[in-house]
């Protein structure tokens, strides 16, 4: 089968697109795979010295959508639609860029109702991670008329996904990008407001910052979550799951005791089927499909993948990309 491989030692790992016996493949169910979505997290498993990929060669991918050809527990019929996301998927097992791919019964999710295989994967794991974001600030008790709610990284993959999805659930949405070209894309999505990324907090020495922001959903880390903590107003809350801007934030504990604002951690990789099947029962039913197109920067072949995973690992990526395999 034909698969994009990561091979060689992790100091200097090599990206192919090759034949690949699929023997290789270990795991309960085998998927015909018809789409993947290509995920930061995949240009990481491809870096000098990362500490991401945990096996070597890997197949990459961490999201796959396609159908079943048999499942040794039985759980899934043939010809059943299905999802591979989190877990081990693309950096510790073989992923979704490949045309088939084998795994562990409990990492695969159906097809949730309301989305084709494609759509799912135009959402992927940035979209799910957007979901879950949203849910976890709407559980904290954030309502749109509680304020603004700011969206990081808002020309990426979650953050295309997040702007979408709060503008949908009635959000008053401020989209910071680093991307001022792409301010039209992010009206489009629901917006109301574009911002640079140094807009966030001000400028100020203060442990405090002004109040902004009611809620954030950030991807970015580092400074930005920073400014965030410093800027939200009283009782508000942000949703954190990335670090393309660092992996390092500094907070005083004022914000937490003085403003009562609440730092949520996202997580897409290890959460238990119950809540990863919930979340994106979630997207399905919440994300306006008449937006998936205009956040689908790209449909690709499994050939076109390396060089998407030097485009998203330098973040020139807008929105999402998927792999069209079979
Ligand atoms: N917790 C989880 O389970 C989970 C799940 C999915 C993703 N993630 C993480 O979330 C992050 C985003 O993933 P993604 O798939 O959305 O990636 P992406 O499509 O590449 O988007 C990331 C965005 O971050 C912004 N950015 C990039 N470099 C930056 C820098 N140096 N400083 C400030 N902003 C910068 C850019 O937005 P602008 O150009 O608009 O500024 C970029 O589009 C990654 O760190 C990823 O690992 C975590």
């Amino acid at each position: 089968m034909r698969a994009v491989l990561i091979s060689g030692d992790n100091s200097m790992p090599a990206v192919s697109v090759t034949e690949v016996d699929p023997n290789i493949l270990e795991g309960d169910v085998l998927v015909d795979v018809h789409f993947a979505g290509i995920n930061f997290k995949d240009s990481l498993v491809t870096r000098p010295n990362n500490k991401v990929a945990r096996i070597t060669p890997l197949i990459g991918g961490v999201d796959l959508a396609g159908t079943v050809l048999s499942d040794s527990t039985g759980t899934y019929e043939p010809g059943a639609a299905v999802l591979g996301t989190g877990h081990g998927i693309g950096t510790s097992w073989h992923g979704g860029f490949a045309e088939r791919a084998r795994l562990p019964v409990g990492w695969v999710s159906p097809l949730p109702a309301g989305l084709d295989q494609r759509a799912a994967m135009i959402l992927g794991t940035a979209g799910w991670t957007a979901m879950a974001s949203l849910l976890e600030l709407e559980r904290s008790g954030l309502v749109p008329s509680d304020g603004p709610l700011l969206v990081t990284g808002a020309a990426g993959g979650v953050g295309s996904t997040a702007v979408a999805l709060a503008a949908a659930a009635g959000f008053d949405v401020a989209a910071s990008s680093g991307r001022a070209q792409e301010a039209d894309f992010l009206h489009q999505l629901g917006a109301q407001r574009v911002i640079g990324r140094d807009e966030i907090g001000d400028a100020s020495p203060r442990v405090l910052g002004e109040e902004r922001w009611a809620g954030a959903i950030d991807c970015v880390g580092g400074e930005t979550l920073t400014q965030i903590i410093r800027s939200l107003r009283y009782g508000g809350a942000v949703a954190a799951s990335g670090m393309t801007g660092g992996d390092r934030f500094t907070s005083s504990i004022f914000p937490f005791i003085v403003r009562a604002v609440q730092l949520l951690g996202i997580d897409s990789v290890e959460v238990a089927p119950p809540k990863r099947h919930h979340v994106w029962q979630q997207l399905a039913q919440r994300f306006p499909p008449q937006l998936l197109d205009t956040i689908l920067e790209r449909e690709i072949s499994l050939d076109d993948v390396p060089e998407l995973l030097e485009l998203i690992g330098s973040g020139q990526v807008r929105g999402r990309v998927i792999v069209e395999i079979t």
